[in-house]
């Protein structure tokens, strides 16, 4: 089985004053999905929006929305989030358990896509890896969390590769999201690495027609991965 490929603009690369304009764009431009990234300016050096705009934005789009959470405290705010529309919730390994992980899945049940998110750094914990099986979608960041607009860390192509063979083993069902930089010039390589979700801030936002952006990042997904 294929993983589908999903273009998932991030609105955080979009005009933060119009947000509603940003969530509008990548649904009328031909999105699979919305990316909202939630920064708590604790976990990451930046704080950008919480629940109540999330729930704002709901009304914009029927598009699923994908709510990257970067908090310390996810357990605290993941109700909110949940109870704003959030379609698939990412929580990030680094603040997480065992035990903590537990008891998320079984709060967003059967309705939220329960995601888990790491950093470039970071190696997937063995907890993870023995849960895999009980996850949505995992989520590799090749950026360091904070801001949109940076380069693709290419040198966490190589754990993206392994990841999405290890996933792929244990589950099929698994999406694999890519987040940070990944854009025209190497969304073919972050395809044939497996990533089958892919976020784009800049890639989308700055590019002046984001219509054209999420149909060409798509054309090219899609060719990588007729070519593999
Ligand atoms: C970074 C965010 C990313 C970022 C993506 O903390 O998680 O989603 O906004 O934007 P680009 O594609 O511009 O790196
Ligand atoms: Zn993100």
């Amino acid at each position: 089985m294929r993983r589908e490929i999903k273009i998932a603009p991030s609105i955080l690369a979009g005009d933060l004053g119009h947000l509603a304009e940003a969530v509008r764009l990548a649904d009328h431009g031909g999105a699979d999905q919305v990316h909202l990234d939630v920064i708590d300016g604790h976990f990451a050096p930046n704080i950008t929006f919480g629940a109540g705009t999330v729930k704002a934005l709901r009304k914009v789009s029927d598009l699923p929305f994908d709510t990257h959470l970067m908090l310390s405290d996810p357990l605290k705010y993941a109700p909110r989030f949940i109870e704003a529309g959030s379609d698939i919730l990412s929580f990030h390994a680094e603040v997480l358990d065992r035990s903590s992980f537990a008891e998320l899945r079984t709060l967003l049940g059967k309705d939220v896509k329960m995601g888990l998110a790491i950093k470039p750094k970071t190696p997937l914990p063995q907890w993870a890896q023995e849960s895999l099986d009980k996850l949505d979608v995992l989520l590799v960041m090749t950026v360091n969390p904070g801001f949109s607009g940076q380069e693709l860390d290419v040198t966490v192509l190589p754990k993206l590769g392994e990841l999405s063979s290890l996933v792929r083993r244990v589950s099929e069902g698994v999406d694999i999201e890519v987040d940070g930089g990944v854009e025209e010039s190497n969304v073919a390589e972050v395809v044939r690495r497996g990533g089958n979700i892919l976020v784009a801030g800049a890639g989308v936002y700055t590019k002046g027609d984001a219509a054209r952006a999420i149909k060409s990042l798509r054309g090219k997904a899609l060719s990588a991965m007729v070519v593999k």
